[in-house]
């Protein structure tokens, strides 16, 4: 058995930034499931949005989120999150984050992406993730205080309720979590005061994706099958222009290209985002989406286009270097013909229920980024805002666990148990999870897409439930590796996506219900929450 006081669950921009507010006072373990970079954070290429010039305001940002959010947002979050964003960008500049200077406000150069009234998004170029997790991670590797493991997955969450076999009127503490070490093959029981989990999205719940191989939506199913309340799992973002090239892996177009004025049009070069909403190719994400698929849908095309030819060439390999020589590898050069682009799964709005502290239902567990659901972002995510939530909900965890500390620290490790491997063999036909994977993530992209019908719901529901069971026996039956517990995860994630879907009998941001084509504010203006009592 390992302890620490802190085991921070993942290596993005939330984790690293709670870790390293928590180290002056507590011993931190931080594990990551692969290299220490691997996360979405890295991934990030727009930026995160404040209010840092003169000619924006709080109110302005305020009212953008919860236009995004389409009536489904926590106006109190939205509120707290977008005020005290500002000094918490100037806080990743104290630790070394490089943002492209500019005449912006506050030094720097803001860009303009789609359902913002303002340029605020505060920028390193297109690789505004890689610097940020750049800049923190040199800080985390240089703090004593912070230990980090990679090539370590947490499999489950360690009860107070397991460990004492008392259960207490659904009340439950977090003692930690066994984690794999997928290098040697054991199963770690590591405990601590406080479980943070910072395990980023669950992009491989879909068939395509612009999220890294890592995003298995892992502190989601952790928690729901530990009894956290989850909520909002609907609301999954497609975001509108990921590179359509068989050969590259999820590369994303970032949304900073329409910012500086990418034109979305067909194979004629036809522009047609103002036929599906006013705003045009600068709406809010969800619309965006829906527009290239309902374009798709009735032209027959594999794809659209995203045209920026009309900037000058050298603007457009200085601000988009990482777009630009991606898209050249793989023969299209940006700055003279349309990149091909589709909608991709991007960013998961819903997560674990926390509450303005990135507190979970169950004690002792935080939940910070895109793991959680904190009410920022409603029903649709506004561009450039989930760098920002992570930030501010990682300082606010922070604080919470400073100022409890003297109680947190008080709590005794208690005794658990190994974990058990019982008759389990090793897998010798890795085929067995791969099938299930493909299966699990193809079912999602065609029936749990962009635009969502009742019919198809009920029949995916009906598909995945032999999956799950199959996927139950082999957790059983075989040593664990990371593809078995993965799989294990994405079809949890997969099943409480559907299940929070076909709860919603409306139309609302990123739910879009063909059966339902309108909101329904009266039944269901309100948070889709599930747990694994009311399954
Ligand atoms: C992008 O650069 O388009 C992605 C940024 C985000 O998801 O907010």
């Amino acid at each position: 058995m390992f302890t620490s006081d802190v085991l921070v669950i993942g290596s993005g921009i939330a984790g690293l930034s709670f870790a390293l507010k928590v180290a002056s006072f507590a011993r931190v373990t931080l594990v990551t499931k692969k290299a220490r970079v691997d996360s979405a954070t890295n991934l990030a290429q727009g930026g995160i949005a404040a209010v840092l010039s003169s000619e924006d305001s709080l109110e302005a940002h305020i009212g953008d989120t919860l236009r995004s959010g389409d009536g489904l947002c926590n106006e109190e979050i939205v509120r707290m999150v977008v005020t005290e964003g500002p000094e918490r960008v100037r806080e990743l500049m104290e630790f070394g984050v490089r943002f492209q200077k500019g005449k912006g406000g506050a030094g720097l150069d803001l860009g303009m992406e789609g359902g913002h009234s303002c340029r605020r998004v505060a920028h390193a170029m297109d690789l505004t993730g890689r610097e940020i997790e750049r800049a923190l991670l040199s800080q985390v590797e240089r703090h004593q205080g912070i230990e980090v493991l990679e090539n370590h997955l947490a499999i489950d969450l360690l009860l107070e309720s397991k460990a004492s076999h008392r259960q207490r009127n659904g009340y439950d503490r977090c003692l930690g979590a066994y984690v794999l070490n997928t290098r040697s093959g054991e199963v770690e029981t590591r405990t601590a005061r406080l479980t943070v989990l910072c395990t980023g999205g669950c992009g491989k719940v879909y068939l395509y994706t612009t999220n890294p191989d890592i995003a298995t939506g892992d502190g989601v199913a952790m928690a729901y099958r530990a009894g956290a309340r989850v909520a909002n799992l609907e609301f999954v973002q497609f975001h509108p222009t990921c590179f359509y090239n068989p050969q590259a892996k999820n590369f994303l177009i970032s949304e900073a290209v329409r910012g500086e004025g990418g034109i979305l049009v067909d194979r004629d070069g036809r522009p047609f985002m103002k036929q599906y909403d006013p705003r045009g190719d600068l709406a809010t994400r969800d619309a965006v989406a829906r527009g290239i698929d309902a374009e798709m849908k009735e032209s027959g095309a594999d794809c659209v286009y995203l045209d920026i030819t009309h900037r000058p060439a050298e603007f457009i390999r200085e601000r988009f270097p990482t777009i630009y020589a991606t898209c050249k590898r793989f023969g299209v050069d940006i700055t003279m013909e349309p990149i091909p682009v589709v909608p991709a799964a991007h960013y998961m709005c819903g997560g674990v229920q926390v509450d303005a502290w990135g507190k979970s239902s169950i004690a002792c567990l935080l939940a910070l980024g895109e793991t959680a659901c904190t009410g920022l972002h409603g029903a649709n995510r506004l561009a450039s805002n989930s760098l920002l939530e992570a930030v501010v909900f990682a300082h606010r965890g922070a604080s919470w666990c400073r100022e409890n500390w003297s109680e947190l620290k008080k709590q005794p490790f208690l005794p658990i148990e190994d974990w058990r491997v019982g008759k389990a063999c090793s897998i010798e036909e890795n085929v067995l999870i791969s099938h299930n994977w493909d299966q699990i993530r193809r079912l999602m992209w065609n029936y749990v897409g962009i635009v969502r019908r009742e019919k198809r719901l009920k029949l995916v529901q009906r598909r995945l439930r032999p999956i799950l069971e199959e996927i139950r026996e082999h957790f059983h039956d075989y040593l664990l590796t990371a593809d078995l517990v993965e799989l294990r995860n994405i079809a949890v994630v997969a099943e409480l996506i559907i299940r929070c879907a076909s709860s919603r009998k409306e139309s609302r941001g990123l739910h879009y219900m063909v059966d339902y084509p309108g909101h329904d504010d009266a039944r269901f203006k309100r948070d889709t929450v599930l747990t694994r009592f009311e399954a």
